[in-house]
């Protein structure tokens, strides 16, 4: 079985314990999509690659006061357990089960895209692939919003979240992120740092990157 594989299955049996921890969008993620938003047109087009279970961009987006097309409000995910969660808590979603790497859509297909702790469970060796793939699917002038870790890291837990599930990750770090984005013809509009999203690890900090594709 592939890493992929072991991510995917390990989604679907944790997507219930994963979605209760990730219970808020906090003010941190909210500032950070407020911006990314705020760059785009009236009734922008979104990608949320690796949406889980489709907060807080999917469900921050399509909040009526936020702007995104509800037509156009799209969700891609690995696995089908977390597609299903993501059903009962962004009904409005457009939902597609895929593979960020190569992603089933056109180009130019959306004005945003965003990849919240999900590129980071994507083989180091496939991270230019996915930003490319992001790329590929914007607009010029198109925003990208994703979240990596501080350095480079390959590891498993296994008994995160006490779910008794082995869980992989695969963090390429913020300077190689950084010169992935760059490289793709991505200019940085703005990098920071985001507490970790889950209730239980409050300490841990994870860098993210606004980036927006040159025209
Ligand atoms: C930590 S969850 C993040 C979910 C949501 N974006 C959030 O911020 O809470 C990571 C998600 O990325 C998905 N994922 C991992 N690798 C993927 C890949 N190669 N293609 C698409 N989705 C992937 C997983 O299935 C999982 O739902």
């Amino acid at each position: 079985m592939s890493d992929r594989d072991d991510v995917r299955r390990a989604y679907d049996e944790i997507t219930a314990t994963y979605a209760n921890e990730r219970t808020t969008t906090r003010d941190d993620e909210a500032a950070a999509l407020e911006a990314l938003f705020d760059g785009l047109p009236d009734e922008y087009r979104l990608l949320d690659a690796g949406c889980g279970q489709g907060t807080p961009a999917l469900e921050y987006a399509l909040d009526p006061s936020n702007g995104c097309d509800p037509e156009l409000a799209v969700g891609l995910d690995l696995s089908r357990g977390q597609l299903e969660t993501a059903t009962r808590l962004v009904p409005d979603a457009a939902l597609c089960q895929g593979e960020m790497t190569r992603l089933p859509f056109a180009a130019n297909a959306f004005d945003a895209v965003t990849a919240l702790y999900s590129l980071i469970h994507v083989q180091i060796d496939d991270h230019p692939a996915a930003i490319e793939s992001f790329a590929r699917v914007l607009r010029p002038g198109g925003r990208l919003l994703l979240t990596e870790g501080w350095t480079e890291w390959t590891g498993s837990n296994p008994n995160w979240l006490e779910t008794g599930t082995e869980m992989h990750w695969s963090m390429a770090g913020a300077t190689a992120t950084r010169a992935q984005l760059e490289s793709a013809g991505f200019e940085l509009v703005a990098r920071g740092e985001f507490r970790d999203a889950l209730a239980d690890e409050e300490d841990a900090r994870f860098p993210y990157f606004h980036a927006r594709l040159a025209e």
